[in-house]
């Protein structure tokens, strides 16, 4: 099998190779973004491996006409890529899953880092300022957790959080008996209207979109704390905003916003960003803000890769693709 590779990063290209000589994969990479420009990349390959770039029917179009069978995005959410019009022309489509222990770690250190104000800490430290005033924190374990999904990676957040002995909440549709051991399952009116801190760890779906809005927000207690590792449309950002200004949430850590794909994963150092709302967060002294960097471990790197490519090898071989979404 010939793979396609698109948007590959330094970091990312040996973790190719290796897998490549295991699986005896040959390899087409580059760099770019998928693009109509970059398109006869796929020339003489029947698989192609994306990320988190978007993949729409005119290039899937000309994938198409050089062969490909496969394209797999070597990421969980698979928002961009344009599966059903893949199904439409027989192509397969697929993503992967790694260790959820990246985004879960992530979730209890931005936990922690928000309750005890380390961006202030941190920030005032490089000032040399050492001074006690507003640093005061608060301790997890009295606070009423709340977990919005016990999917793989809220699973593993509530596993992390029962070490701490705050009280546990949670919420999905299909309630699991090794959460129940750690956690109350409920509703989502006792979720808002009862949590200190409620973590989101669910899907970009339409039923989750702006599932945080000024309605939700108007119910739940007066200082709550609002944790996003998932996906930035699962918050309104500018109710956030006007809550965070009045007091109704008193901090929150976000790991991914509203319209943060042309901007997340580049260097904006010499260059305004076009985004306000990130502008109003980033100024905020009780905002976390990271850049989607919550799955970056050498342990998930090595799953995307190794599960993307095994993935392709297994449609191309006719077998099962065990990832398939279309
Ligand atoms: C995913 O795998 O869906 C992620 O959120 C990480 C990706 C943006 C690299």
């Amino acid at each position: 099998m010939k793979l396609a590779v698109y948007s590959c990063r330094t970091d990312e290209r040996p973790l190719f190779e290796k897998y490549a000589a295991q699986y005896q994969i040959r390899l087409a990479l580059t760099s770019e973004a998928p693009s109509l420009e970059n398109a006869s990349l796929t020339e003489g390959c029947q698989a192609v491996c994306v990320i988190t770039t978007a993949v729409p029917p005119e290039i899937i179009d000309i994938w198409h006409s050089y062969g490909v069978k496969v394209i797999s995005t070597r990421t969980v959410g698979y928002e961009h890529v344009d599966y059903k019009y893949a199904a439409s022309l027989g192509i397969a489509v697929s993503n992967v899953s790694y260790t959820p222990h990246t985004v879960a770690e992530y979730t209890v250190m931005a936990i922690l880092m928000v309750i005890r104000r380390m961006k202030t800490i941190l920030i005032r430290y490089i000032g040399q300022d050492y001074s006690l005033d507003n640093i005061r924190g608060r301790e997890l374990c009295h606070m009423t957790v709340g977990v919005v999904g016990t999917g793989r990676i809220g699973e593993a957040v509530v596993e992390n959080l029962s070490g701490f002995g705050c009280k546990i909440l949670a919420n999905n549709l299909v309630e699991k008996e090794s959460v129940k051991k750690l956690a109350t399952y409920t509703d989502m009116d006792t979720i808002w209207n009862e949590c200190d801190l409620i973590t989101f760890h669910v899907p970009a779906t339409a039923d989750t979109w702006h599932m945080v809005n000024a309605d939700t927000l108007s119910r739940m207690k007066d200082g709550v704390i609002l944790i996003n590792m998932a996906r930035g449309s699962l918050i309104d950002t500018t109710a956030l905003i006007e809550a965070l200004e009045n007091h109704k949430v008193a901090a929150a850590a976000l790991d991914v916003l509203e319209d943060e794909s042309h901007i997340y994963y580049k260097d904006f150092k010499y260059t305004p960003v076009a985004h306000h709302e990130m502008a109003i967060l980033n100024s905020m002294p009780n905002v976390l803000l990271t850049p989607h960097t919550a799955f970056f471990t050498d342990e998930a790197v090595s799953d995307m890769i190794e599960y993307s490519m095994t993935s392709c090898l297994a449609t191309v071989r006719g077998d099962k693709n065990p990832f398939q979404i279309n």
